[in-house]
């Protein structure tokens, strides 16, 4: 539904009928608290929703690297952050590298793995909207740099880094990101994304 607000942290989506909360209060913020902390139980929880998303087969082909701030892997991440991400993300609280398992041990392809990787990642930003936590997913990574840094074997793909955090004001961005994070949210119409609706 339609929300209008001055709280910079606050940018729900515009939709047609009302969704699900947590859906409709979803967005990727860059302004993250520098000082928020996440707990343990909040940290399980959110990879307790990836690890029971749906999967081809049950196949389940998703491994995550996750690192604290303050922690030498988030560290390691951050140093493979590429242009203006390496500007913000370093004030969340957690970055997990979100990785397909490209094929199986004998060779043979997991044609659906990235796909079950995103579907993961989704049910992980939603946990952590729950848990009163914002995700901001980043393709912009050295991917070279965190496979040699974590070793990742010949079969499996980092393919995001998702930060994780408590969302703070906008004006604490550097201009050009204050004004890219209070930039209206827009989408495709439903018009335009379904082909068919019959
Ligand atoms: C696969 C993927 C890659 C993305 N890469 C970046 C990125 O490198 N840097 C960035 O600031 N945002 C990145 N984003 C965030 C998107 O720009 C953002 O989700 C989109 O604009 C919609 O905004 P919303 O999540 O607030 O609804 C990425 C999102 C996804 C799903």
């Amino acid at each position: 539904m339609t929300s209008t607000t001055l709280d910079s942290t606050v940018r729900n989506a515009e939709t047609s009928v009302p969704l699900v909360p947590l859906l409709d209060e979803r967005w990727s913020p860059r302004s993250f608290d520098p000082t928020a902390t996440l707990t343990d139980e909040q940290l399980t929880a959110l990879l307790e929703a990836a690890r029971w998303a749906p999967s081809a087969a049950n196949s389940q082909p998703r491994r995550f690297v996750v690192g604290r701030r303050g922690s030498t892997t988030f560290d390691a991440i951050v140093k493979a952050l590429m242009g203006f991400n390496a500007a913000w993300a370093g004030n969340s609280s957690a970055l997990i590298v979100a990785i397909a398992e490209t094929s199986t041990v004998e060779g043979e392809p997991r044609q659906w793995a990235e796909y079950d990787l995103g579907q993961s990642v989704a049910h992980l930003s939603v946990q952590a909207h729950h848990e009163g936590l914002h995700t901001h997913q980043m393709a912009g990574v050295d991917w070279d740099q965190i496979t040699a840094a974590f070793d990742l074997a010949d079969n499996l793909k980092p393919v995001t880094v998702t930060a994780v955090g408590v969302v703070d004001e906008a004006e604490k961005l550097v201009d050009a990101l204050a004004e890219r994070e209070t930039a209206p949210r827009t989408r495709l119409s439903l018009d335009e994304l379904v082909l068919v609706r019959d």
